[in-house]
């Protein structure tokens, strides 16, 4: 029997594991034994040189540098790599017909302007109009009324106002709405386009690297809440996109796939959001 207070490479795992303390913090222990058990079998599946090793270090390094309070690229790691939806998933388990929740994404903002029903977000005069209406229910299908809609999207460009800042007029395509007695609430904007997530930084390279493309297909973002419900963070997408299938940050679900539709010179999409109960 090999002592493992010793570093050993069969047992390299298990000497990392029995170096805590008996103060340990329980939880931070669980996550950080599971990463050690993970990570060590990642590095003895694939054995890389110590330039490997150096150049994984330095792709950290690079990522920590690229994050500021705008730029958030450890962020973007986790939404390429498919964390960010495995968490928001596993948070916000719901029952059927209940709507899915997805990546909030780096470019929503609080304090968006408050709106009244009807009001149009798009302030730059581009792109196609599109209606959007829809109410805001409870899993047995009562209204919500009050509930709160905080929506955001990026302009015809395939950029959000935050991204062009001086270019953009400041809240273009973003507003808070507020469902009315039946629940109901109406919007105007315009047609979503696909958009390539910001990829001049390390997940950039990773994604390079890997083949895959940065693009997001064409969504609107929406935080819908009410008082007494769990707020469901979420997008709409259009049913036509190429890219609804190669999301670079796996957001799209299929219940969440609208039917967006031309009608003359302008595009409708209706939606109607499920809210679970608090104690749900
Ligand atoms: C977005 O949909 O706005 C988004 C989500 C994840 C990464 C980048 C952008
Ligand atoms: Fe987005």
């Amino acid at each position: 029997m090999e002592d493992k207070a010793y570093f050993t490479e069969r047992h390299s795992e298990d000497v990392v594991i029995a170096g805590s303390g008996p103060k340990a913090n329980p939880r931070v222990k669980q996550i950080v034994d599971a990463l050690v058990r993970h990570l060590h079998a990642a590095v003895k599946e694939t054995e890389p040189t110590l330039d490997e090793w150096m150049q994984g270090i330095e792709f950290l390094t690079k990522t920590g540098h690229l994050s500021t309070e705008w730029r958030q690229e450890f962020i973007l790691l986790s939404d390429t790599l498919g964390i960010s939806m495995l968490v928001e998933t596993i948070n916000n388990r719901n029952n059927a017909g209940e709507t899915e929740s997805t990546v909030l994404g780096p470019f929503h903002v609080s304090n968006a302007p408050r709106y009244p029903n009807g009001a149009n977000i798009c302030l730059d005069g581009k792109g196609e109009p599109l209606f959007v209406s829809g109410s805001v229910r409870d899993a047995r299908g009562n209204p919500i009324a009050g509930a709160t809609l905080d929506v955001w999207q990026a302009n015809a460009d395939g950029f959000y106002d935050v991204q062009q800042k001086g270019i953009q007029p400041d809240n273009n395509l973003r507003g808070v709405f507020t469902s009315d007695a039946e629940g109901k609430f109406r919007f105007q904007s315009v047609y979503p386009r696909h958009y390539p997530i910001p990829n001049d930084g390390t997940a950039g390279n990773m994604l390079k690297a890997l083949d895959r493309e940065p693009n997001r297909p064409a969504h609107i973002h929406f935080i819908v809440s009410a008082p007494g419900f769990r707020p469901v963070t979420t997008h709409i997408f259009t049913p036509d996109c190429p890219w609804l299938k190669k999301d670079a940050v796996f957001g799209v679900r299929e219940s969440l796939i609208a039917d967006f539709r031309k009608s003359g010179g302008h595009w409708e999409v209706e939606w109607n959001f499920v809210l679970p109960r608090n104690d749900s």
